[in-house]
C-alpha cells in the first residue's frame, strides 16, 4: 500500500516534458542536403517499405537576431525520405518563394507574416504594407506529375518531386487565377465513383459573404469538376472532408477585425476572435461527382468550438457522420507573447468528437471519442470519406488537458480500444502517417511513420511504427534538426 502510494506520489511530481526541450526545436535548418542515407540507430527499416515521405513545416525562423512571432511564420522547408530495400535516404530543401528568395538576399525580414511577425522598424514600417507572404509551409503533395507545396491563403508552389526544385507558383494548368487560395488540405478520394481516384479539394474568398470554390481533379491533373457556392458570413476554413456526395465544412463562430493589421500592429490571422454567443454552422456542398450534383448546399447548426482539422467522414443513407478535433476556444498567440514560453496548461485541448448529421430531420448528435488532448489524426487512406474502424493520431503525454504532442495513438473508433507508442519525456512528435500495406485487406496493417524532435540530442529522428500495435519497427536519426512541422504525404514507388 504504502509503495504504491509512493509511486504514485513520484509519478505525479515525475514532469512529463521539458519545456526547454520542447522549444529547442525552434531553429532554423542549416543545410540543404541531397540523398544522404540515414544512420539506422535501432531496429530495420521494413523493406516492403518502398516510396517517398515528403513533409513540409517552417525551416526558417530567424534572420539577422529577428525571431518570427509565430512559427507558423517560418518559410516552407520539405523534407523528403526515400524509402528502398531497407535503406532511407534524405534530401531537404527550402521552397524558393519570391519572398524567400528576396529575404535571402536582404538578409532580413522584408515581409510581415500572418501570425504576427513584423519587418524591423516598429509599427510605421508595418502599417499599410497589405502584401501576403505567401510561405508555402502547410502541406506537401503530389499531383500528376507535380509536387505541390500547399498554402492556404494563395497559390501553391510547384516543385520537382525528384531534386525538390521549385518551378515556381502553379496554377493547376490555368484551373487558378493568379493569386487565388487553394486549401492546404486537399483530400484524396480513394475511389468513390467507379473506382476511379481523385484529389478533391477547395479555395474560400472571404468577407460578410463567403465564396467556397470546390474542385475535383483526375489523378493525374486534370480538373474534372469545379462548383461555387456563396454563404453568409466570414468564414475560416482550415481543412473539410469529403463522402462520396459531399463536401462538408465547418464554419467556426468567429470574426475578423482588419483594422489592427492595416495599423501594423497585428498580423491578419491574430485579427481573430471567437464571435460572442455565435453559432458555427456546418456547410454541405454536394459533390458534382456525386449524386446529389448541381444540387444546392445544405447549412445546420454545429456544436460550437473551433475546429482546425478532422478525421474523416461517412455517409449512411440519411445520414453523414462528420470526426473533427475540437477545441474550447480560437488558440492564437497574442501580441505580448513569446512562442516559446507558451503555458500549454492555458490553451485548449483538442477533443476528437463525431458529429451525426440526420440530413431529413435536421436532427445532430455528438459524441466524443477520446478525452485525450489530439491533433494530427488519419485514417487508412482507401476509407478516406467512408467509414472506418481505425484512426491514428499524434496525442499529448498528459491524460487532460492541453500539452506537447508527445505520443502516437492508434484509436478504434468502434470500440474505443487504444494503443499507445510515446516518446515523452524528451521526444515530440509531428504528424504521423500511416501507410498502409499494399494489397492487403486489413484496414490496419501496414506503418505509421514520423518525424520526432529527440529533445536529448537536440536533432530530429524518423520513427517507423508498425501501424497495428504501434511496436517499435526502426528509428533513424537526420543529420539535420527541423524544427516542430506541420502536414506531408506519401508517395508509393
Ligand atoms: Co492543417
Amino acid at each position: 500500500m504504502l509503495t504504491s502510494t509512493l509511486e504514485n506520489a513520484e509519478k505525479r511530481t515525475t514532469p512529463l516534458f521539458n519545456q526547454e526541450d520542447w522549444a529547442s526545436a525552434y531553429c532554423n535548418v542549416e543545410k540543404e542536403l541531397e540523398n544522404v542515407e540515414l544512420k539506422v540507430v535501432k531496429g530495420e527499416v521494413p523493406k516492403e517499405l518502398c516510396g517517398t515521405f515528403y513533409r513540409n513545416g517552417p525551416g526558417q525562423l530567424e534572420r539577422a537576431g529577428t525571431w518570427v512571432h509565430h512559427p507558423f511564420d517560418g518559410d516552407g522547408m520539405i523534407a523528403a525520405m526515400k524509402f528502398k530495400n531497407g535503406r532511407v535516404q534524405l534530401s531537404n530543401r527550402f521552397i524558393e518563394t519570391e519572398a524567400w528568395v528576396a529575404e535571402q538576399k536582404a538578409k532580413k525580414f522584408l515581409y510581415r507574416g500572418v501570425f504576427g511577425t513584423k519587418k524591423p522598424g516598429g509599427i510605421l514600417a508595418n502599417a499599410f504594407d497589405l502584401r501576403l507572404k505567401n510561405i508555402a509551409n502547410t502541406n506537401i503533395v503530389k499531383l500528376g506529375n507535380e509536387l505541390l507545396a500547399l498554402w492556404e491563403a494563395s497559390s501553391p508552389h510547384s516543385l520537382d518531386p525528384e531534386t525538390l526544385k521549385t518551378n515556381g507558383i502553379s496554377y493547376l494548368n490555368g484551373v487558378l487565377k493568379p493569386g487565388e487560395a487553394l486549401s492546404a488540405h486537399p483530400k484524396f478520394d480513394p475511389g468513390h465513383h467507379q473506382k476511379k481516384k481523385k484529389m478533391v479539394t477547395f479555395g474560400v474568398k472571404t468577407g460578410p459573404k463567403s465564396k467556397i470554390r470546390l474542385m475535383e481533379f483526375s489523378t493525374e491533373g486534370q480538373l474534372l469538376f469545379d462548383r461555387k457556392d456563396i454563404f453568409n458570413g466570414f468564414a475560416f476554413l482550415h481543412d473539410f472532408a469529403i463522402t462520396p456526395n459531399w463536401a462538408i465544412f465547418i464554419q467556426n463562430a468567429i470574426d475578423f477585425n482588419p483594422l489592427p493589421f492595416i495599423l501594423g500592429a497585428k498580423g491578419a490571422a491574430q485579427c481573430l476572435s471567437s464571435k460572442r454567443n455565435g453559432q458555427s454552422k456546418f456547410w454541405l456542398i454536394p459533390r458534382d461527382s456525386g449524386q446529389f450534383a448541381g444540387g444546392n448546399p445544405k447549412i445546420f447548426n454545429a456544436p460550437n468550438g473551433f475546429v482546425f482539422h478532422h478525421l474523416n467522414a461517412w455517409e449512411d443513407n440519411d445520414k453523414v457522420t462528420i470526426e473533427s478535433i475540437f477545441y474550447e476556444d480560437f488558440p492564437s498567440i497574442g501580441p505580448d507573447q513569446n512562442f516559446r514560453e507558451i503555458d500549454f496548461d492555458q490553451l485548449p485541448e483538442g477533443i476528437l468528437k463525431r458529429c451525426n448529421i440526420n440530413l431529413s430531420n435536421n436532427e445532430i448528435s455528438t459524441e466524443i471519442l477520446s478525452n485525450q488532448c489530439c491533433e494530427f489524426a488519419m485514417v487508412n487512406p482507401l476509407k478516406q470519406g467512408l467509414r472506418a474502424q481505425y484512426s491514428w493520431m499524434a496525442i499529448a503525454e498528459k491524460k487532460s488537458g492541453n500539452g506537447p504532442l508527445q505520443a502516437i495513438k492508434k484509436l478504434n473508433l468502434l470500440t474505443k480500444k487504444e494503443c499507445l507508442w510515446s516518446s515523452a519525456p524528451r521526444g515530440f512528435v509531428g504528424e504521423p502517417l500511416f501507410i498502409p500495406r499494399e494489397h492487403s485487406h486489413k484496414e490496419d496493417e501496414g506503418w505509421v511513420v514520423v518525424l520526432v524532435w529527440n529533445g536529448k540530442r537536440s536533432g530530429t529522428d524518423l520513427v517507423i511504427l508498425k501501424a497495428e500495435d504501434l511496436k517499435e519497427e526502426a528509428i533513424l536519426e537526420l543529420p539535420i534538426a527541423i524544427p516542430h512541422g506541420l502536414h506531408g504525404s506519401w508517395v508509393n514507388d
